[in-house]
């Protein structure tokens, strides 16, 4: 979860007047070991925007709240329309990332990061079917990825503004590969706790197969949220401050 990481910022930004901004660590662009720089300046980045940065809109990391997101029905094993409001991911503030490689000159960067445990929390409202089983509900919904790899492919572009260059990212995709998943939905079936158990354990014992017939859905919406966040910093700070050129 990643883009959430999204990732950088890896600098010492000085903002005027604001006395709570993070000391973000620095990395040259020159440097041969920049991709070993950010590999430990990223989620040191993240680290310090646990609560939010306000001078540059931010939002607090930890957790990250996430409006909504719709998914419809699908087609094979799970057609299930989902809906969820007010998600909270928890979790990927303790983040590592493994690879980092910054293509600069081509404004590109990729890198895969380790989140121990991330937990989506959220409002659900849905209605279907998984294999054989119908299933609705409305309640509360937990998924929780265990050791989640998050590989992130970022494609960026210079915008220059005021005789600076930002680098806008334009597309931002992220594949997930969790070691482990768990669901729970509160609520399934009108509240029929019989029903709703039996389901719970069901999905569990299904994970594997749920996640992959869902997982396209939550990287995409997941992905968008990443670019915001990144964006909110690479839209507003010049990419030689964030990269430095010296
Ligand atoms: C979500 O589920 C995980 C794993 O079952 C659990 O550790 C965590 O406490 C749950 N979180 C909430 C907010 O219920």
């Amino acid at each position: 979860m990643l883009k959430l990481f999204a990732i950088l910022i890896p600098q010492r930004i000085y903002f005027k007047n604001v006395e709570s901004a993070p000391d973000f660590t620095r990395c040259r662009q020159r440097d041969s070991k920049l991709n070993d720089c950010l590999k430990n300046a990223v989620p040191d980045a993240l680290r310090r925007m646990k609560e939010g940065v306000p001078a540059l809109s931010v939002p607090p990391l930890e957790p990250l709240h996430v409006s909504g997101m719709n998914i419809d029905a699908g087609v094979g094993p799970v057609v299930l329309t989902q809906n969820y409001r007010g998600i909270k991911l928890h979790g990927l503030t303790d983040s590592i990332i493994t690879t980092y490689k910054a293509d600069l000159k081509h404004y590109r960067l990729k890198t895969e990061s380790v989140t121990p445990k991330m937990e989506f929390v959220a409002d659900y409202v849905m209605k279907g079917r998984i294999l054989v089983l119908p299933i609705q509900g409305k309640g509360v919904a937990n998924i929780t990825m265990v050791n989640l790899v998050v590989k992130h492919d970022i494609f960026g572009e210079p915008i220059k503004r005021d005789g600076e260059i930002y680098m806008h990212i334009k597309d931002y995709k992220v594949k997930f590969i969790p070691e482990k998943v768990s669901l729970y939905f509160s609520n399934l079936f009108n509240g029929d706790k019989r029903l709703g158990d039996q389901m719970n354990l069901f999905l569990n014992e299904n994970s594997e197969l749920v996640f992959n017939e869902l997982k396209e859905s939550y990287e995409k919406s997941l992905s968008s949220v990443f670019q915001d966040v990144t964006n909110k910093i690479f839209d507003k700070v010049p990419m030689n401050k964030i990269f430095l050129e010296e």
